[in-house]
């Protein structure tokens, strides 16, 4: 027998960092997918996966998955996506939570969300060290999620899709290192930065709001406010910048980056009459665009 599924990427779209430390994020997810294949074999476990740089996630999770419901590691894995794994869009979490997923199915294990979540969790601090879970809570729930730290809540938000246009930086970003670096900047400005994750709080539950109620100018202001805070935490870069004051000049509501900053993406939520300027403009800016729809299903099974 052989179980196949599938869980989508994400963007953060407000709250990175601050969500770290205790504070709220909203995280959505897009439909650029990540694929898994388990099936039962006689010998030890292998993992088939060319495209999967850090096999560390997968290797990981199986062990968790196994020590932890008794079973023996003799599964052929199979990992393939739709996406690149340079893009910062969750593919380390897409694989944990695709793989939790696909060996309870194949082992006719009953396991809620929540409990994926805290198995999931587990796996990445301990690959990681540090992480506050968000994109974990996007591949399994889906949609757009207001999250808090370690999934003390996950709640979906009752929202469509967004006219949302997202630029690749070219780079790839480091997103621990990164996480790390700010952690060791709190200890010597902890008030300072401490202030900033509280700015961030207060944006973060304003745009929950707006996003509600569908007011995208809000969204957009919202978003350049989040991007002014992480700019002065130190984490965005001079061409995500550019990009995000290109997607504004060319008539884009909001920008900001989405993740850790150092690289990866930014996000511009545009009028759908102003994405094609704004995405010619990001690309005059070096940035790659990535088409994608947002607020898409959890992690499902693939026949
Ligand atoms: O770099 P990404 O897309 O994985 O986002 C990181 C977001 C942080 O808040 C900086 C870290 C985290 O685990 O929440």
């Amino acid at each position: 027998m052989k179980v196949k599924s599938s869980a989508p990427g994400k963007l953060m779209l407000f709250g990175e960092h601050a969500v770290v430390y205790g504070f709220p994020c909203i995280v959505t997810t897009v439909d650029r997918r990540l694929y898994v294949e388990v099936k039962k074999i006689e010998k030890e476990f292998k993992i088939e996966a060319p495209r999967v740089k850090d096999l560390r996630f997968a290797e990981k999770t199986v062990e968790l998955f196994c020590r932890k419901y008794q079973l023996p590691n003799r599964v052929l894995v199979k990992i393939y996506s739709d996406f690149s794994s340079n893009f910062g869009l969750g593919s380390s979490s897409a694989v944990v939570v695709n793989l939790i997923f696909a060996l309870s199915q194949l082992y006719n294990l009953k396991i809620s969300k929540k409990e994926i979540f805290d198995l999931g969790y587990e796996v990445v601090l301990s690959i990681q060290g540090v992480g506050s879970g968000f994109d974990l809570a996007a591949a399994i729930y889906g949609g757009t999620n207001y999250f808090l730290t370690a999934g003390r809540e996950i709640r979906q938000l009752p929202i469509g899709s967004l006219s949302l246009v997202v630029g690749y930086s070219g780079v790839k970003a480091d997103t621990s290192m990164i996480v790390k670096e700010l952690r060791r900047k709190t200890l010597n400005k902890k008030r300072e930065i401490f202030e900033i994750f509280e700015k961030i709080k207060n944006i973060v539950e304003k745009a929950k709001i707006a996003l509600i109620n569908n007011q995208n100018e809000k969204i957009g202001q919202l978003m350049n406010q989040n991007h002014y805070l992480l700019q002065q935490l130190g984490v965005s870069t001079e061409k995500l910048d550019e990009m995000c004051s290109t997607a504004l000049l060319n008539g884009a509501w909001g920008a900001k980056l989405s993740g850790a900053g150092g690289g990866d993406c930014m996000i511009a939520l545009a009028p759908k009459e102003k994405v094609k300027d704004v995405k010619k403009a990001i690309i005059k800016a070096g940035g790659m665009i990535i088409n994608v729809k947002n607020n898409v299903e959890g992690v499902k099974i693939e026949i």
